[in-house]
């Protein structure tokens, strides 16, 4: 009883008399259920989330100057013997893992199912995302003699569908011993007013936190223990929708090396100065990514004496941690974003409502948040042909159309 009087206190002291209503009308085992997940919720940070979506966060100008970068095909070759020469070493000696960010809903792309399932149309008989990338990860086996350990983080919603997936298609002929599944973290969705919403289900909607949670998911789920276990020294993540993704790039896993930094990660030049794609940055002398839409014009068309765009290092969620660094990020909280959302929920009567517009507030910590915790990170440019084939959108650009051209183009060269 005390449990139930405690819950209704604490929705109380929330201002979220809402649910006490619907909490009245449960019995038995729903009713523990939803008593038991309202003792999980952070409210305080709940209330500091919704409280931020009321602020703007604006980038001053002055504050932000380009971040250097080397380029991949101008590095000499001594240069490029040298990182690889380091980079193999790493791999060889089996101190590598990779991680796929594989928690996403993928509601751009429209498939049902989760995304790494998701069939690209290319050689006549198509493969799957998940397949593309366990060859890329094949591949790197064969060469350094080493089976690299693969862990793939899922959400609660696609986690079973994910293993499924897998199980079915026999890990696509990986070693099943070295492959993880991981979850990762949700956070609560509130309405316009800071309302938890409730489900058909009678359970307060949730959802994924964002690929920003995949550092303390990693943690929590005990996988940054078993590399450290391991001898993991170098870990990979990765987003599990980019079909020319190089997962083990033994030159920029030696530049990391060679230049003594914690984080490296790979560039392409952006399309064109509106690119929607985030570019790195310096923001008070901290290495940053810088949404587009947090550009403002002026400073995403600026050039420097080469012609070159000055902000033109396109992030594209292909970044290299020492363990150390996983370690020391998945200890902090990092920025949360606010997603202005669709969602359906149960009215104070039980009734549900599906609501025609945007109706509440999802929050989401991004990967590259993590980037400004340290003094710097060490970049290399790569070649949009060579390294980036996204599947974003169901039609047009970074579709599975565009994706196939240029995974194919890539294989026939
Ligand atoms: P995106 O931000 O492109 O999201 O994710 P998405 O889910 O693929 O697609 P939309 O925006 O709903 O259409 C980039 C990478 O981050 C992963 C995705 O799976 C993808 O690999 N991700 C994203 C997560 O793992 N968890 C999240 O909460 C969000």
């Amino acid at each position: 009883m005390d449990k139930v009087q405690d819950t209704i206190d604490l929705l109380k002291m929330y201002n979220q008399e809402h649910i006490i209503k619907l909490l009245e009308r449960l019995e038995g085992e729903k009713k523990q259920a939803l008593i038991e997940q309202i003792s999980k919720i952070d409210f305080h940070q709940l209330k500091e989330l919704y409280d931020n979506t009321k602020r703007k966060i604006e980038i001053k100008e002055n504050k932000i100057e380009p971040l250097p970068y080397l380029d991949k095909k101008k590095l000499s070759k001594e240069q490029k013997e040298t990182f690889q020469k380091l980079g193999e070493a790493v791999l060889e000696k089996g101190e590598y893992a990779v991680v796929t960010m594989a928690g996403g809903q993928g509601t751009r792309l429209g498939h049902s199912g989760p995304k790494g399932t998701f069939k690209l149309d290319v050689y006549g008989k198509g493969k799957y995302l998940f397949e593309i990338l366990a060859e890329n990860l094949k591949q790197a086996n064969q060469k350094y003699g080493k089976i690299i350990p693969w862990y793939i983080m899922t959400s609660k919603e696609n986690n079973n569908a994910t293993i499924q997936f897998m199980e079915k298609h026999n890990y696509f002929g990986y070693d099943k011993n070295s492959v993880r599944f991981f979850t990762q973290s949700e956070l609560p969705i509130v309405d316009v007013d800071g309302k938890l919403l409730v489900g058909k289900d009678m359970r307060i909607k949730e959802a994924s936190d964002g690929n920003g949670g995949t550092y303390s998911s990693l943690r929590a789920s005990g996988c940054l223990a078993e590399m450290k276990e391991r001898g993991i020294k170098w870990v990979f993540i990765g987003g599990v929708d980019n079909a020319l993704l190089k997962m083990a790039d033994t030159v920029l896993l030696g530049m990391a090396i060679d230049k003594k930094v914690q984080i490296a990660s790979k560039s392409i030049v952006k399309a064109n100065p509106h690119e929607r794609v985030g570019v790195f940055a310096k923001m008070n002398g901290h290495p940053k990514v810088i949404e587009y839409s947090e550009m403002p014009d002026k400073m995403a068309e600026e050039v420097d004496e080469d012609g070159e765009l000055k902000y033109g290092e396109a992030h594209i969620m292909c970044n290299l941690y020492t363990i150390e660094a996983i370690e020391k990020i998945s200890k902090e909280t990092l920025i949360y974003h606010t997603a202005f959302k669709k969602n359906a929920y149960i009215d104070k009567n039980g009734k549900e409502v599906i609501p025609q517009r945007e109706n509440s507030y999802k929050f989401e910590s991004f990967i590259f948040d993590a980037f400004e915790l340290f003094d710097d990170i060490a970049i290399l440019r790569g070649k949009r042909e060579d390294d980036f084939a996204p599947v974003k959108n169901k039609e047009g650009v970074d579709s599975p159309k565009t994706a196939k051209e240029l995974y194919e183009k890539f294989w026939n060269r």
